[in-house]
């Protein structure tokens, strides 16, 4: 989904800088206080439901396109008053991993993540074998890591992923319906592919017990 440049973007991330930075205004220091990080956070439909189920807990989201990240404070910008455990950041994660403490987080989100599918591209999918390490390392020993597609085929190829780090211990929930559960509302991805008809695919992994 390519998202345009609003009119409004400016003035937005303009008045909304307590809830909303980017790589050039944001206290590296801060992003040692969060206990939950959604990665591609996307237009924020998600972050913002799931702070709400849980204010005593801090929750990141890193969104590398801007345009995307500018409709995500928009909406958090109208729930901010009532909502104070949250931060929207625009960055590339790559940028923001060596900022996270050793486990550090309760939960990590992947919410229907970018498939690239071609073959030389695949390394940069955010459930490759080399981010699995990465969330091992920043993840509670008990923390939980959700991973939803809609992507049959990225969904597979995560579950080899996940199979040959053998670090997690997973379990696969397909098709998967936030409508029934209060831990994970939908994103705006979800809801799209939700009324076309597409199934979603959920995998909830937990490190392996030492
Ligand atoms: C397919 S969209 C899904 C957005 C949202 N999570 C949802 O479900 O509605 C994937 C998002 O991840 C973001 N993204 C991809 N790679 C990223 C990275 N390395 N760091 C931060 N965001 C990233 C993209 O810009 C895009 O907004």
């Amino acid at each position: 989904m390519r998202l345009r440049h609003r009119k409004w973007s400016n003035d937005v991330l303009l008045d909304n800088k307590d809830i909303a930075r980017n790589l050039e205004d944001f206290s590296p220091e801060s992003i040692a206080t969060f206990d939950n990080l959604e990665i591609g956070s996307g237009c924020g439909g998600f972050l913002l439901e799931v702070c709400k189920l849980h204010p005593e807990e801090k929750y990141l989201g890193v969104e590398i396109n801007r345009n995307a990240f500018a409709i995500a404070v928009k909406k958090a910008s109208e729930v901010k008053e009532e909502r104070k455990n949250f931060l929207l950041l625009n960055a590339p994660i790559e940028r923001i991993f060596p900022l996270i403490q050793d486990h550090q987080l309760n939960n990590i989100y992947l919410n229907f993540s970018d498939p690239w599918p071609k073959k030389r591209q695949m390394h940069r999918r955010l459930s490759y074998p080399t981010r699995l390490k990465e969330y091992l390392r920043i993840l509670k020993e008990d923390g939980t890591l959700y991973f939803r597609t809609d992507n049959a085929s990225l969904f597979e190829d995560t579950i080899e992923y996940f199979k040959e780090v053998d670090l997690y211990d997973f379990t696969i929930i397909e098709p998967f319906y936030s409508e029934k559960v209060d831990y994970l509302p939908p994103t705006e991805y979800e809801t799209k592919f939700r009324e076309k008809g597409v199934d979603i695919h959920l995998l909830i992994a937990k490190p392996k017990k030492k």
